[in-house]
């Protein structure tokens, strides 16, 4: 399959990388401040570089490098089986990859434990929950917090009382999670997660079970949370119409490797992306 075709896409592609390779020389050239230069670098939160995975001789991953800005929405979209949960395990530490490094505020953290990586600020929500489900929601946000972080249990539990009122949560604090609703249970995912206080979410796919209302309300849920709490998020979805309302920048995997890249209306334009979609059948 090719991207040729993608007009759009490629042309945004070649652009937003002509730009930026531009921008940097421009500035050398024009002795700019250091500091400018400081703080372009430091917009690179984290940086994903050439990474392969391989399952028994089969590449998950073929090859995938970008970067993910600090402070912005990134939605990760593409078949099944294309490679994005895989991303996020490797990103997340999960898996160490074959071949490729994984960069963490300038930092190499390729080889480092997940727990590790949490430490470091990378929070995430898995495709299929794991909440403890026989505990209440208030313990587990609390046992999240003190298994990332350690700390007193008074202090979790009043850090995860505030993040639960956030998130609309408060008053399911002592019941157990398995009498939640889907809804509900994605939440207490989150909570986890943001109990960890990241800075960046990775988030695999947060919408899916969710119905038209539902979706609406975690498209504002995220919005609000990457406004007032500064937080990224790198978010793996397959609900297009979300993606279409929340992402800054999309990112599409297709048998491992980035077929384009661009805003949401550009992507969705593309030849390359509705071949993909089209020609492995639409995901859920
Ligand atoms: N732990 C694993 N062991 C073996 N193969 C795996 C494993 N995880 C993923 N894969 C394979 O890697 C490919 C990509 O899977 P995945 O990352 O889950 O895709 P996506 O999340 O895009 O649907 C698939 O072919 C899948 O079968
Ligand atoms: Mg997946």
């Amino acid at each position: 399959m090719k991207a040729a075709g993608s007009d759009g896409v490629l042309r945004s592609l070649e652009l937003g990388r002509g730009n930026g390779a531009s921008r940097i020389e421009q500035n050398t050239k024009s002795d700019q401040p250091l500091t400018s230069l400081l703080r372009m670098a430091d917009e690179r939160l984290m940086e994903v570089r050439d990474v392969y995975k391989y399952f028994g001789g089969l590449p998950a991953l073929n090859g995938v490098s970008f970067s993910v800005r600090r402070g912005e929405i990134l939605a990760i979209i593409g078949p099944n089986g294309a490679g994005k949960t895989t991303l996020f395990n490797v990103i997340s530490g999960v898996f160490q990859p074959t071949k490729g490094k994984v960069i963490f505020e300038g930092k190499d953290i390729t080889r480092l434990p997940p727990y590790k990586r949490a430490k470091l600020g990378i929070a995430r929500t898995f495709q299929i929950p794991r909440p403890f489900a026989e505990m209440t929601v208030l313990d587990n946000v609390v046992v999240g917090m003190l298994a990332n972080g350690g700390g007193s249990v008074s202090v979790a539990r009043m850090k995860a009382l505030e993040i639960l009122e956030e998130l609309g949560l408060r008053d399911k604090a002592g019941t157990e999670v398995r009498k939640l609703n889907v809804q509900e249970k994605k939440s207490v995912e989150l909570a986890r997660a943001l109990a960890m206080e990241p800075k960046v979410l990775l988030l695999d796919e947060y919408m899916s079970g969710l119905n038209t209302g539902e979706v609406e309300r975690a498209v504002e849920e995220l919005k609000r949370i990457n406004k007032e709490r500064g937080i990224t998020i790198v978010w793996i979805e397959h609900i297009l119409r979300a993606v279409m309302k929340l992402a800054e920048r999309v990112i599409v995997l297709n048998f491992g490797q980035i077929i384009a890249e661009g805003k949401p209306s550009e992507v969705a334009n593309s030849a390359s992306v509705i071949e993909a979609y089209l020609g492995r059948g639409m995901a859920h």
